[in-house]
This record gives structure tokens, sequence and C-alpha cells, in this order.
């Protein structure tokens, strides 16, 4: 597979409405037609990166504090805070797409003991449940998760996943979706999208072999399975945005002790890197703490991407940049600003909470010009030609 290419600048991800479509709404005031439910909506990144093609009509999360961040950026009016248990799939309203960003901890590498069928990523089953008792499933379901969905356990995670999903009448495919090739930041992430068998699929969405979504082990999971689709989306364009463009170089140090521990874990391969550097240059490197023989090392990434977020709860580090900058070598957590940049919020979007709070909100979320591509590209051409299905 070659490496992706880059060519979208951070103003354009920040600030850029969305190109616009001829399908989606016409008028400012006009919601798209297309209605949509979200599972697991936590802080409102896929509502946001849809929200030009396809209305939130219901929203369910369990988290106080994300509930918190969602109805600050979006209405209260279709959120639902509560346990994704007690949800009854015969009050839901009916919808084109539902949505399940469900729990990663159980497929995640550092807890893959549960998996599929473990207690938090095994949610993903009240999802169906509730598709099951909808007087009318939603033509289309996305369900979002981290790599190890498809590669761990030679694939049986996913592969559980999709005969749940073609037992439905679902034809199904996964894909894999990388944040960097929008914003700074790595974060591979496996999007599955499903859709009714009897309904036909405009020809240019799909392909008779694997594309640049499907790497390796998307393929070998994907082997020999019924109903299964190659999804073909465009491929972005090149990225252009690096760290440095998103790091706020003014924001203060906190402590100086942990600044200067931090320094000095940084491991002896890194730190001569950042030795031959020109000492005048501003310069950041992020990096997480890591144990090698027994010993604590920070390590760095010098190609200007951030490390993907991830929430430091279970024992995991934050991400630390190391800032060289007026001659001065300095270290620090990302600001929540920061992290909302990593995951192309705009500027404008809300983070009530504390640090912790956003931190976690920001770190636990799909980034929304991953999930605006998806829709744009995909979901919402399948919607457009499924409502012209029905209506002529
Ligand atoms: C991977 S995050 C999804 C984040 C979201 N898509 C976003 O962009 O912010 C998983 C979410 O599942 C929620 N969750 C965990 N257990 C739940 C439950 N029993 N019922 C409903 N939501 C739950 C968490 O609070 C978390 O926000």
């Amino acid at each position: 597979m070659s490496p992706p290419s880059f060519e979208y600048s951070l103003t354009e991800i920040l600030s850029a409405p969305l190109p616009s479509t001829p399908s989606v709404c016409s008028t400012i005031d006009k919601q798209p037609r297309h209605a949509y439910l979200e599972f697991f909506a936590g802080s409102g990144l896929v509502a946001q990166g849809l929200k030009t093609m396809f209305t939130p009509i219901w929203a369910n999360d369990i988290d106080v504090k994300k509930a918190a961040v969602y109805t600050a950026n979006h209405t209260e009016k279709h959120f639902h805070l509560g346990s994704i248990a007690d949800v009854a799939g015969n009050e839901l309203p009916a919808a084109a797409l539902a949505w399940a960003s469900f729990p990663c901890q159980d497929l995640s590498l550092a807890g893959l003991a549960g998996g599929i069928h473990g207690k938090r990523s095994g949610l993903v089953w009240e999802w169906l449940r509730i598709i099951d008792e909808m007087p009318a499933a939603p033509s289309i379901l996305v369900a979002e998760n981290v790599l190890g969905l498809v590669s761990s356990s030679g694939g049986t995670h996913y592969r559980q996943l999709h005969a749940a999903l073609t037992e439905r009448g679902y034809k199904v495919g996964a894909m894999l979706l990388d944040a960097v090739r929008f914003v700074p930041q790595s974060r591979p992430r496996i999007f599955v999208v499903a859709v009714r068998s009897d309904l036909p699929v405009p020809a240019e969405l799909t392909s008779t072999t694997p594309t640049w979504l499907h790497p390796a082990s998307v393929q070998k999971a994907a082997s020999g399975l019924d109903n299964w689709v190659w999804w073909q989306l465009p491929e972005p364009p090149t990225r252009l945005a690096v760290l440095a463009d998103i790091v706020e170089f003014d924001a203060g140090y906190a402590n100086t002790q942990s600044d200067e521990r931090n320094i000095s874990l940084i491991s002896a391969k890194h730190a001569a890197l950042l030795s031959v550097l020109p000492k005048k240059q501003t310069f950041v490197a992020p990096g997480y703490k890591r144990t090698r023989a027994g010993k604590q090392v920070l390590e760095l990434r010098f190609d200007n991407v951030a490390g993907c977020l991830r929430t430091p709860s279970g024992g995991s580090s934050r991400q630390i940049l190391v800032i060289r900058k007026n001659g001065e070598l300095r270290s620090r957590l990302l600001t929540v600003k920061e992290t909302a940049r990593l995951m192309g919020a705009p500027e404008e979007y809300k983070i009530p909470g504390s640090y912790n709070d956003g931190y976690k909100a920001m770190g636990d979320a799909v980034a929304v010009p991953v999930a605006r591509w998806l829709a744009e590209k995909l979901l919402l051409p399948l919607a457009e030609s499924y409502a012209d299905q029905s209506e002529s």
C-alpha cells in the first residue's frame, strides 16, 4: 500500500464549510433531509462532521461530562442521557442512518481481554438489539472502533459483527480511515458501513477488489465473508497542516519539576536528535512515556504529527509536547484547544468542564473531517440514492 499523500491546510480543515454538494440542503435555514440516530454520541464530533448532510434527531450517551460538551454545541432537544441498555428501539424515531462509535476498551491493544463480547465493547450488541426493536430499521448503519476490531484475534471480533449484520439483512464492508490524512494526528480507525441488502448501491461507491481503504488487516478479516462490500471513496487531498501549526506556543508551563523530569526522561537516541537541531529554531516534538528495559523513557516523534490522542484512564500516559522556544527546551501536556484542533473541531467548538474533562472528551472522539469525508463521499450518496428510489 503506498503511503498517503496530504493536501489539506489547517485553515481549510478548521474553518471552511464543506464544499457544497448540490444535494445537500440548499438554504441556510433548511435542515438536511436525512435523519440520523447517534449511539455513543460522546462530545458530538460525529454530529459536527455530519451536520450539513444528516440531521441528528436522537442521540445518546451515558457520560454526563461528554453530554455537556454535546449539548453545548448541538441542541439539547434530541440528546438522551443514560445507558444504551435502557433504550427501547420501538420508541425511537425512524431514520435513514444509525451511527455507533461503540466503546473500544476491550478491542484496544491495552485491554484486549474482553474483545467484542467484553463488558464495554460488547455494548455493540445492545445497539443491534435496539435496531431489531425498531419498527423500520435504518437503511444505513455505521459502527466505528479501533484497528483491533479487525486486526486482533485473526479478525474474529469483526467477523462476529459482520455475521450479526448480515443476519439482519445488511451487506457490509469495513475500511480504515486515518485522521492523519486531514489533521496532524495519527489516528487510524475502522469504519464498518452496512446497507440493507435489498437496496442497490451506486456502482461508483464500490470496488471489486481492495482499495486504499483496505490494508492487509482488513483484507484478512474480510477473507471468505459473504455479503462483504469493498467500499470505494476518493482519497482526500494532501494535508498541508503540521503539528507546529496547531500548537499554542504561548501556553504556559504548569510545573517546573515535572517539566524538568520529562526532559530528563527523553531517550538517549531522541536527545541526540534534538541536540543537532538549530538551538534558536522554535520546535515541537510530541511523545509518550514508556517503560523500556525496566526504565521510564520519553519517546518523541519527529514527523510533525501527534501520536493518537487517547484517554488517560487505565494507567496509560498523556501525550507530552517537548518545545524549544527562545533557545529553551521545556515540556508540557497538550492544551484542550490543541486536542480539539487535533480532532479537527472548529475553533468555536465549546468544551466546558475541567482540563481532564476536555482532554477526555476529545481523546475519545471521532475526528470531525474523517466523519465528514465518510458522510460526504459515501453515506450521503447512499442516502440520496435510497431516498430517490423510495420517492420515485
Ligand atoms: C468511543 S466513545 C464515542 C465518542 C463519540 N463518537 C465522539 O465523537 O465524541 C464511546 C462512548 O460510549 C459511551 N458509553 C459507554 N458506555 C455507555 C452506555 N452504557 N450507554 C451509552 N453510552 C455509553 C462513552 O461515554 C463514550 O462517550
